[in-house]
């Protein structure tokens, strides 16, 4: 049975932290559980967004944090091998990138701010906050003695 569950908007930025061409607004994403970058920008006025891995080499493509257009900011262009990719749909249009397209985000904008829909392999960081307690090891034995107090008085 497909998954029904529709994924909850996470936000991302605000409209304002994006201006037409300027720098993209970076964030971190996991990918089938590994983490990656991924990065919104506006282009002719319409938010975009794509996972930060190139289709040529998976490594990150701006050539400064958040800097991933050319000179005359026309085509978003990796800084690794210069593929230059469509910005409104991210089709690769020259370069090593080949017939490939970068891995497209959903986002809306709502209100003043920038969200993006999370998918079955491409969800937000979680936290967990609780720590970890270490695994016993085989033929190790829990102390049965209690530590000696900080007063140096018995146990
Ligand atoms: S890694 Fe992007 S063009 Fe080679």
């Amino acid at each position: 049975m497909p998954e029904t569950t529709a994924a909850l908007p996470e936000p991302v930025c605000s409209s304002g932290d994006l201006q037409e061409r300027g720098p993209a607004w970076v964030w971190d994403v996991t990918q089938y559980g590994q983490p990656v970058r991924a990065f919104a920008m506006r282009f002719d006025g319409v938010v975009v967004a794509y996972l930060n891995r190139c289709v040529h080499v998976p490594t990150e493509m701006d050539w400064q944090p958040g800097q991933f257009l050319d000179m005359d900011k026309r085509w978003i262009l990796c800084s690794i091998h210069g593929a230059a990719y469509e910005p409104a749909d991210g089709r690769c249009v020259g370069g090593p990138c080949g017939r490939g397209r970068l891995t497209p985000i959903t986002v809306e904008e709502s209100d003043g701010q920038v969200y993006w829909y999370p998918t079955r392999d491409i969800q937000p960081v979680s936290f967990d906050p609780s720590p970890v307690a270490p695994e016993p090891t085989p033929g190790s034995s829990t102390p049965s003695t209690p530590a000696t107090p900080a007063d140096g008085s018995p146990p």
